[in-house]
């Protein structure tokens, strides 16, 4: 691998520890201001001393995060639909890579929806990224997005996860399901999962333990985080499963513990 993109890498999947916790805070891209988020530059700068790497989109980026800070950035450049369209997450290309090197980014982020009837257009937006990501060895992070009435099972979820590393993807991001051994066996790339709606603190802290155990290197995690009724007791609670091996029992008295403080 090209000694930049080997670098950059190891900037989102911590060598020390083989794992991420990366922060996904890019919602805004077709939620607008979903809760927690209203104003993301002051939810961030909490939480970032603990990320290991921060998923935002360019505009929160450009406007509400600090250019002093070291955190490595994989950013979001796929869009086009909002919640609000029925063909939801119809995405294609929104950011060029020009733009994604000017703002130093370790990672770029693009999301296929497979089962769609806008499948292809968000595979060949894939490529053309992957193409122009890898001439300045940019890894792609592809997330295996899931629609309204596509299934989040281990059927679905290998199928979309092998697809998106079949195209390219240096990372898939995907969703945590039952069998998820079986996603991350047949695909050869490292996987981390989204958090998904908001759930119980324990639940998904459980979520996280379950699909590193099943092989994920980490977890991209949102509205499980930012969410939380403790989002700094949170994030820390889920670093303790990534980086420290805790399990789910042992992070939630963390998390508890850490509320108090
Ligand atoms: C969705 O496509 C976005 O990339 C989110 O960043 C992603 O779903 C992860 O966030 P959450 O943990 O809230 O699901």
């Amino acid at each position: 691998m090209d000694w930049g993109k080997s670098n950059r890498m190891n900037r989102i999947i911590r060598p020390k520890t083989g794992r991420t916790l990366m922060l996904a805070v890019d919602h805004g891209y077709f939620l607008g201001p979903t809760t927690g988020l209203e104003k993301p530059g002051e939810m961030v700068k909490q939480l970032l001393p603990y990320a290991d790497c921060l998923m935002p989109t360019r505009g929160v980026l450009r406007n509400c995060i600090d250019s002093k800070i070291d955190t490595p950035i994989v950013l979001r450049v796929s869009g086009g639909t909002s919640i609000l369209n029925k063909n939801l997450l119809h995405e294609g290309i929104t950011v060029s890579i020009e733009d994604a090197i000017r703002l130093n980014v370790a990672g770029v982020a693009f999301s296929i929806t497979v089962g769609t009837d806008w499948e292809r257009d968000t595979i060949l937006g894939l490529s053309q990224l992957v193409d122009e990501a890898e001439e300045f060895g940019i890894p792609v992070v592809v997330v295996t997005a899931v629609g309204k009435g596509l299934g989040k099972d281990a059927r679905y979820l290998s199928l979309a996860s092998r697809m998106a590393a079949e195209h390219g993807a240096s990372i898939v991001k995907t969703y945590f399901c039952e069998n998820f051994e079986k996603v991350v066996d047949t695909c050869p790339v490292p996987i981390v999962i989204a958090g998904g709606k908001k759930m119980p603190e324990p639940d998904a802290l459980k979520m996280a333990y379950d699909a590193l155990q099943a092989g994920a290197v980490g977890v991209d995690m949102g509205r499980n985080i930012f969410q939380s009724k403790d989002p700094v007791a949170m994030i820390q609670a889920v670093r303790e499963i990534i980086h420290k091996d805790a399990n789910p029992k042992e992070a939630y008295e963390f998390f508890k513990q850490k509320c108090k403080e």
